[in-house]
């Protein structure tokens, strides 16, 4: 047989195989969530190409809000050329409103504080002047609410003077039964842009609480149940956000608004965020001291594949200019900044700009560090090196050719971190050149560089080399272009990967630092998903998605890669090592490739799929569907996109 009968034949056994693995797949069951859906399912509601950045209210102010303060703070992020930068949003946090009028239940500005809000007539109150204000000086304008009927400041703040006042009904200031009238208000009638909505109305107003009984509030059973993620109704909760993200799709039809969801990283929404809201809380709120930032740094900084262009990790807003992070700790300052920036966290400053002093304003003004945190592309860093003590992280740059890389001592003591060209998945044969984002000096190094961190100092990089796939990228590089369809988690599973500070409210009167939110087990970059080296028969992976069984990946192959191919697995570390799963990779919805049942023990099956022309790639794993046993651990080993076709399959 010549050659070409040859290539013939393997070809046409090559499509009968593929069309009985169609039929077993099911493809076209409408119910099925492993089917290719053929399209992008990311969700494209709302306005968020890159992380939102700006000015907050909260962490300087807390309820202490008022006009001057805002506009103040708005004034120096025109003047200080941080607008000029992309420091746009100017949010308005809890403690803006008076009350919920009674009779036609429109909410009233405490005008008190917000003087130009008191325009009178039938409407009472309206901030159409304030944010008209600030969209003359080329801002946008952010307010806050809460998705059950009471604010968080109507449980923690009692002591303000400024929450809402009135009868229960009128303190009912929250989103609950008012769904549609208050996102018209806020973004038809106040012309806001952006939206962050709390959820302490769905977990602290318990009926016959002493709160609810001392404050005369309506009590509401909880949906929400901070210590307990099943006492926690996530259903319930993901659909009253969705309510609120159909209310500003109806109010603003195109599309030019934000939706901030702030459960702090409870009811799942670490998972679900990303299909709802632009960005979301994924831990409870910072405070100004180094284990904190820690806390809100590593509860986002593992989730890369659930981020991306329009949909954001939120580890909150910033808190450089207090305690732990003023102007007297330059090293802690520059690594909350620099962190932020590498998981393409939101930049929210939240100092009282007006009296702070300049060298703050020169880190947060630092172009360099806010181009990588904005970078189009939206790819989050990825932990290439992790420890308790030190951890390195990659964040691949525009069309996958530059890399920023930062290096984090954790703790307190000097550490040596030795950077290899290989976390760049750079060629360990090649120079590798680094420029400090920071001092802007320039070191370069093949194969391997020494360092020593200062405590808590990051050392932030932009590095060029020859990368390890000059034609093409792995599929962990870009995270930015992934979208997690179905991570095959069937529990939601507590994350106790999360550096465990002590609760800054109840200090050691609590039980202990509990893990606390749901997240554990779902897909990772380079790792499985509970964070093991990716490893099928012994044969180990630096590159490769980690998932779980019965999951469904979406990429977007946007630059047109001609070919995918990846080693695929059961990995070593499955607890399930009895049910055998199988790899398909489809490209707008049709079948490309398919790996027969693997196992474990089994060798890595080589998977490889012509995707020119593809748009949109699907990569599924399905395995048995049971509820007893414990899902696989499914391995797509070195999963890389090439330019080229092979010219002899
Ligand atoms: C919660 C949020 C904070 C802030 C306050 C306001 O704690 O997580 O970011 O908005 O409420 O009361």
């Amino acid at each position: 047989m010549n050659a070409r009968m040859q290539s013939i034949l393997r070809r046409g056994i090559a499509a009968a195989a593929l069309t009985s693995i169609a039929a077993h797949a099911g493809a076209g069951a409408p119910a099925d969530p492993l089917a290719p859906a053929g399209r992008w399912q990311g969700n494209t509601g709302g306005s968020a190409a890159t992380p939102p950045m700006g000015w907050n209210s909260w962490n300087a102010f807390r309820t202490d809000v008022d006009e001057d303060k805002v506009l103040g703070a708005a004034r120096v992020l025109v003047d200080s050329g941080l607008a000029g930068l992309g420091y746009v949003y100017v949010n308005l946090d809890d403690g803006w409103w008076l009350k919920r009028r009674a009779g036609d239940s429109r909410l009233q500005v405490r005008t008190g504080i917000f003087p130009s809000a008191a325009t009178g007539g039938p409407d009472g109150t309206s901030f159409r002047p304030f944010t008209d204000k600030l969209h003359a000086m080329g801002l946008k304008a952010g307010i806050y609410t809460d998705i059950g009927r009471n604010a968080c400041s109507q449980a923690y703040d009692l002591h303000s003077p400024n929450l809402p006042q009135g009868t229960t009904a009128e303190r009912e200031v929250g989103l609950d039964g008012h769904v549609a009238q208050d996102i018209s208000l806020y973004f038809k009638d106040w012309g806001f842009d952006y939206i962050k909505v709390d959820a302490c109305g769905l977990a602290d107003f318990a009926p016959g609480s002493d709160l609810v009984q001392r404050q005369h509030y309506r009590g509401l059973a909880p949906l929400i149940e901070r210590g307990s993620i099943n006492r926690t109704d996530i259903a319930a909760v993901r659909g009253r956000y969705e309510a609120v993200a159909a209310a500003l799709r109806a109010a603003r039809p195109a599309n030019d608004y934000v939706l901030s969801i702030c459960a702090w990283g409870m009811a799942n929404v670490r998972t679900w965020g990303k299909e709802v809201g632009n960005l979301w809380r994924t831990s409870s709120d910072i405070t100004p001291n180094w284990t904190s930032m820690l806390h809100n740094f590593d509860s986002a900084a593992k989730r890369p594949l659930y981020a991306g262009p329009g949909h954001w990790n939120d580890p909150d807003i910033l808190h450089i200019g207090h305690e732990e992070f003023d102007a007297a700790h330059p090293v802690e300052v520059r690594s909350h900044f620099s962190l932020w920036a590498m998981i393409n966290a939101p930049l929210l400053v939240s100092y009282d700009l007006r009296n702070g002093p300049a060298a703050l304003l020169a880190v947060l003004g630092n172009a360099d560090v806010v181009a990588l945190n904005q970078d189009k592309a939206g790819h989050q860093g990825v932990v290439a090196y992790d420890s308790d003590d030190a951890q390195i992280m990659v964040k691949t740059l525009g069309d996958g050719q530059r890399k920023a890389v930062a290096l984090f001592n954790r703790g307190a003591a000097p550490v040596a971190v030795t950077l290899l060209a290989r976390h760049l998945k750079m060629s360990d044969s090649a120079p590798v050149t680094l420029r400090d984002l920071w001092s802007k000096t320039t070191v370069t190094f093949t194969g391997e560089q020494a360092f020593t961190l200062a405590p808590h100092e990051t050392r932030l990089f932009a590095a060029s080399g020859r990368r390890q796939l000059e034609d093409g990228v792995y599929l962990s590089e870009i995270p930015g272009a992934i979208h997690v369809a179905v991570d095959g988690t069937r529990q939601a599973l507590l994350d106790p990967g999360i550096h465990r500070m002590i609760d800054p409210w109840s200090n050691t009167r609590s039980g202990s630092a509990r893990p606390q939110y749901a997240g554990w087990g779902g897909a990772q970059a380079d790792t499985t998903p509970f964070g093991q080296t990716l490893q099928i028969a012994g044969q180990a992976f630096d590159s490769g998605i980690g998932i779980l069984a019965n999951s469904r990946l979406q990429v977007r192959n946007s630059a047109g890669y001609a070919r995918l191919t990846a080693s695929v697995g059961v990995d070593d570390s499955t607890v399930n090592t009895r049910q055998p799963v199988r790899f398909y990779v489809y490209g707008d919805g049709a079948l490309l490739a398919a790996s027969p049942p693997v196992a474990f023990g089994g060798k890595p099956f080589r998977l490889q799929a012509d995707i020119r022309g593809h748009d949109v790639i699907e990569l599924v794993v399905r395995g048995a569907a049971s509820d007893t046993t414990p899902p696989v651990v499914a391995t797509w080993g070195d999963v890389q996109l090439v330019r080229q076709q092979r010219k002899n399959p």
